[in-house]
């Protein structure tokens, strides 16, 4: 069975920056209350009539040029999104056209904040499969356009972004490359974490607009508990099937969602902070982008060096959790 590499890696965040002292303008918040109950300082906004796959295909071109594969070379294009550029075609088929990737299949999926994760799921299978030989990984999500910038609960968490991999078919390279993804969902909290209006159920109209149905709504504290519980069991299940303990981790990439559940699983899996990846205080809550972001700021800072186990972790809407292990 093939073996599935991450020959390359790339990432794009747009230049606009807001930072928590723009926001003390916007909304009755403070640099000092974001700071302490999230360790987010700044995040990054898409420019007017840019969309999700504009920043893909920027963070794509870096992942193909890093990993020497060119776009006609790709068989394959999965792109985890929940703000795609519109309803259909998916923005997978309009990053296809951009990056001229004409032999590729291209369709989005939508898992949330776990959408990277669930992508690379998809990916992985394809290679071990034997029916694709190369695939554009992406996570991307324009955030700023789903967050409600008078609501103080939920604009200050969130930023924009995109995160990209090549994952290539390694024939001679056993224990290499992704070990395992393990995906879990449980729609009974669907209501947690949502945006209610825009589609099939609640379609536009004035009342839905007026009644601004179509941002975000969260409960945060629910989220919060949430997510360090699935992520520390998702990560001790992948672990322990494997053969491994957190001792083994070398680096841990969690979904960047707030700087006290990056802390709060870091501690449950006993893993020291200098294990840890985090990038949440320079790009907040960027969604299915966060965790390849992070890879990527890895990758290229040194801190993921050949034969490392990395563990990348990952919750969100629906709600949806993942972990997976990656030999690098
Ligand atoms: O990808 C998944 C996406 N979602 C998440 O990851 C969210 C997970 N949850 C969280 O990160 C945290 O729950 C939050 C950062 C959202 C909130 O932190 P918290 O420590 O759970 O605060 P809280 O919701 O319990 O609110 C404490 C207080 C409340 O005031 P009262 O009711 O105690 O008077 C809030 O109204 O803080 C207030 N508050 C704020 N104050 C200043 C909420 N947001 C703000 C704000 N600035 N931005």
């Amino acid at each position: 069975m093939p073996t599935a590499i991450i020959s390359g890696t790339g990432s794009c965040v747009p230049e606009k920056v807001i930072s928590n002292l723009d926001l003390e303008k916007m909304v009755n918040t403070s640099d000092e209350w974001i700071n302490t109950r999230t360790g987010i300082r700044e995040r990054r906004v898409l420019e007017e009539g840019k969309a999700t796959s504009d920043l893909a295909a920027a963070a794509a071109k870096k992942a193909m040029e890093s990993a020497g594969v060119s776009a006609a070379d790709l068989d394959l294009i999965v792109l985890a999104t929940f703000t795609p550029d519109m309803f259909f075609p998916a923005a997978a088929c309009l990053l296809q056209h951009r990056l001229g990737a004409s032999k590729a299949a291209a369709f989005d999926v939508n898992a949330a904040c776990s959408g990277f994760l669930y992508a690379l799921s998809v990916a992985t299978q394809y290679i071990k499969a034997g029916t694709a030989g190369k695939i554009l990984v992406v996570g991307a999500d324009v955030m700023s356009r789903v967050v409600d910038w008078q609501d103080r609960n939920t604009c200050i968490l969130f930023g924009d972004g995109a995160g990209a991999i090549i994952l290539e078919a390694g024939e001679d390279e056993p224990g290499r490359g992704v070990i395992d993804v393990q995906l879990y969902t449980d729609g009974s909290l669907a209501k947690i974490l949502q945006i209610p209006a825009g589609g099939s159920k609640m379609p536009a109209t004035v009342a839905t607009v007026n009644d601004r149905l179509h941002y975000i709504k969260m409960n945060g504290s629910g989220t919060f508990k949430v997510a360090v519980r699935s992520l520390t069991e998702s990560a001790r299940y992948i672990l322990r099937l494997h053969g491994y303990t957190s001792k083994d981790v070398d680096l841990f990439i969690p979904h960047q969602a707030n700087q006290r559940i990056i802390k709060a699983v870091a501690e449950y899996l006993s893993l020291p902070m200098e294990k840890v990846c985090s990038v949440v205080d320079k790009y907040g809550n960027t969604s299915a982008s966060s965790v390849p972001i992070a890879l990527d700021e890895a990758v290229r800072t040194g801190r993921l060096k050949s034969g490392n186990l990395a563990l990348l972790s990952a919750f969100g809407s629906g709600l949806t959790w993942a972990s997976s292990l990656v030999r690098w």
